[in-house]
């Protein structure tokens, strides 16, 4: 079975492009705002705890499935199940072309803004109204359309070419470049007037800012930035080999992601401060806030600051978006035997046509842009489907994932499979952690947040 499966090379391999996937928009774009709007230091706390205390044993369970099947994600969840499990993995698999029609989207803006701060006049343009701009940017369904269109050509490029020659090879040069970015943005940026400001906000927790809602939001991140309960990880770790550490593999993707994010605060917070702005921009923070910081530094070395910065998000999303692409290809390879050039082409054709809409929901259309109402606010087609997908999708999926071990597959299988290439897993402390997590505490936490979540959101009870 699979001898016409791609693989990747080795565990590095697998490492770069797993952690390529987890770190993305999630982490430079949304972590930030979230962080931004949920009382800074005390919201990192919590979303470190979760990241820890789920996030890692889902990944850990995710991989072990997708690595024992050898199958994507539908095929995992019906070889080691049966047919009706088969429709957990099926789930998934829709959450992940939804999810990646809204996330292009999202991408081609940030591609958008490098290409204007570097080749065009937007830090001239823009000047002393970044929220006009970015507004009107947003609004403009050709500026949408180009970027976003490119953004999917790229992702769908690097998809044909496979898991080692495409996805891996990819993962393995952009990961490293957007770790050099970031490292050298931050350093810049701790050296500005007040930076120290932005730096307290960060990491001094303020508990009197957490509630109910500060917890949820840092699950749901935790979940969306690892990349977690779509099967992008059963899919990646189909292409594993057996000999290969799973425990090792899945604590340094974990590392990989909560660094990335951690950092992508560092740098943002204190620009944001020194120039005096507000951490609670939400999610223009990055579009609105920083290029105001970026004009400042003067013609060449904004272009040069803010050039790099946008391009350090643009290839943190495109090892993301390709994860998001593979899962419904992985699945009409193994499942239907297409080939895979073909079902890139179609996909990534089909995934840009469902983002239409959200490219239209940020004021081109008032259709989409007002499209629902809910949470006491108007809500874009972007944000429905975001909310939708990456939110509830995600949560529902771990949870659904957490089910699947504990009832069907069974822990000691789990076990067996993590024990693959670490023998002594069996019998460490470990492994009682994370048959813990995978059977009680995920589950339960998972479990509830996901009906917290959806009463909250979509049937207006208020619960906290
Ligand atoms: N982890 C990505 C990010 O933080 O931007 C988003 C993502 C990619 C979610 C792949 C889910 C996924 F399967």
């Amino acid at each position: 079975m699979g001898n016409k499966r791609g693989r990747f090379s080795g565990r590095l391999g697998f490492v770069a492009a797993a952690a390529g996937s987890a770190v993305g928009l999630g982490n430079i774009w949304r972590f930030p705002y979230e962080t931004g709007e949920n009382g800074g230091a005390a919201f990192l706390l919590i979303y470190l705890i979760c990241t820890i205390i789920i996030g890692l044993p889902v990944m850990l369970g995710e991989i072990a499935v997708g690595r024992k099947s050898q199958m994507d994600a539908y095929g995992s969840y019906r070889n080691l199940g049966n047919k009706n499990w088969g429709m957990v993995g099926a789930f998934g698999i829709i959450c992940g072309i939804m999810i990646l029609s809204f996330y292009n989207v999202v991408a081609g803006w940030a591609f958008g803004y490098f290409i204007q701060i570097v080749f065009d006049g937007l830090l001239v343009e823009g000047k002393g109204n970044y929220g006009n701009y970015f507004n009107s940017y947003v609004a403009d369904f050709w500026d949408n359309l180009i970027f976003s269109f490119v953004f999917m050509v790229l992702t769908a490029f690097i998809v044909i070419r496979g898991i080692k020659a495409g996805i891996e090879m990819a993962s393995k040069v952009l990961m490293p470049l957007l770790f050099v970015i970031l490292i050298t943005l931050i350093v810049y940026a701790l050296t500005l007037d007040n930076a120290m400001e932005g730096v307290k906000f960060y990491l001094l927790p303020d508990f009197s800012a957490v509630n109910a809602s500060t917890i949820y939001s840092a699950l749901g991140q935790a979940f969306f930035s690892l990349s977690l309960g779509m099967g992008a990880l059963i899919t990646y770790g189909s292409y594993l080999k057996k000999k290969e550490n799973l425990f090792k593999a899945a604590a340094v993707v974990t590392l990989a992601d909560v660094s990335v994010a951690f950092l992508a605060g560092l740098l943002i917070f204190p620009l944001v401060f020194s120039q005096g702005q507000e951490p609670t921009a939400g999610p223009g923070l990055v579009f609105v806030a920083l290029p105001t910081i970026f004009e400042q530094m003067g013609p060449l070395m904004g272009r040069i600051v803010g050039g790099s910065f946008f391009l350090l998000l643009c290839f943190a999303a495109l090892t993301s978006t390709i994860s998001l692409l593979e899962v419904p290809v992985a699945y009409l390879v193994d499942e239907r035997k297409l080939k895979r050039k073909k079902v890139v082409f179609g996909l990534a054709a089909l995934v840009f046509v469902i983002g239409l809409p959200s490219m239209l929901s940020a004021g081109a259309v008032d259709f989409f842009t007002n499209f629902m109402h809910y949470e006491g606010k108007n809500k874009s087609f972007l944000d429905v489907i975001s909310d939708l997908f990456s939110e509830v999708g995600l949560v529902f999926g771990g949870f659904m994932l957490t089910l699947f071990i504990t009832f069907k597959w069974k822990t000691k299988k789990m076990t067996k499979e993590l024990s693959e290439g670490n023998p002594g897993y069996a019998k460490s402390i470990l492994k009682s952690l994370v048959n813990f997590s995978i059977t009680v505490l995920s589950p339960i936490i998972l479990g509830v947040i996901f009906v917290i979540t959806v009463l909250q959101k979509f049937f207006g009870v208020s619960l906290f």
